[in-house]
């Protein structure tokens, strides 16, 4: 049977497949020749175990993700709920750029990236690390006149109250939005905006630990 593959990358393939009759994701997980079976079985396993783990707890701290229908460790597979209609936000954001007026795309990248600021808030609040945040790693998915945003790929997530997991949450999202879409410099204020009307005095320290993170990244990159 031909697969309607959505996605390939390094880590994992991605697949329309059926569960229980509804039309689903599937992702599968590569085995690693270059790893020791047993190692990568382990880490194959601790990535498909986060990611349901994860996309629980979100929801249950009423952030929007789609819900992990089953999990397969023999075949490494996770059935995923499919948002048929969504697109990236790193997509949403480009064909923003490239089709609005200058002031427009500005005000509808300013409302997405205070709702994405808000929704990472919460994740923290509730002691979640997404640990892979990138704008191809958050969905848009379109209603009538508004949207949704969706929040995927927890392979790389844990759990952990301290501040400083928080603030490498947050520098890594900075340098994924500097490279992918540096022309939009202000989009990571925005979600520093959302992130601070969300977790208020709580998010201080995360914020401070941020710029500690991001202070030694100069400091490894002017070293080089
Ligand atoms: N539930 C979903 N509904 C619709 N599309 C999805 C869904 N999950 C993932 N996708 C699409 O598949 C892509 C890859 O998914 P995901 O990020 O989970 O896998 P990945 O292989 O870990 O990717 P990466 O290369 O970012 O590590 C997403 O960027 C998105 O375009
Ligand atoms: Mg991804």
């Amino acid at each position: 049977m031909d697969k309607e593959i959505i996605k390939q990358g390094a880590e994992a393939r991605l697949y329309l497949g059926k569960y229980e009759g509804e039309t689903c994701l599937i992702k599968e997980r590569f085995v690693k020749k270059y790893r020791h079976p047993d190692l990568d079985k382990q880490i194959t396993r601790r990535r498909m175990k986060a990611e349901m783990k994860t996309a629980a707890r979100c929801l249950a701290a009423g952030v929007l993700v789609p819900k992990v229908l089953h999990l397969d460790y023999p075949a490494h597979t996770l059935y995923i709920e499919y948002y048929a209609n969504a697109k990236t936000a790193k997509e949403f954001i480009q064909e923003t750029v490239a089709t609005q007026e200058p002031g427009e795309a500005k005000k509808i990248l300013q409302d997405l990236c205070w709702r994405i600021g808000v929704i990472v808030g919460r994740m923290h609040v509730d002691h979640i690390i997404h640990g892979d945040l990138t704008t191809s790693n958050v969905l848009i998915n379109p209603q009538e006149n508004k949207y949704e945003v969706v929040f995927i790929d927890f392979g790389l997530s844990h759990y952990d109250k301290g501040a400083e997991r928080k603030g490498v949450d947050l520098y890594v999202l900075e340098r994924a939005l500097l490279s992918t879409h540096s022309e939009q410099s202000y989009l990571f204020d925005y979600i520093l905006e959302g992130y601070r009307a969300q977790c208020g005095a709580e998010g201080l320290l995360v914020l401070v630990k941020f710029e500690e993170v991001r202070a030694r990244g100069r400091k490894r990159t002017m070293i080089g």
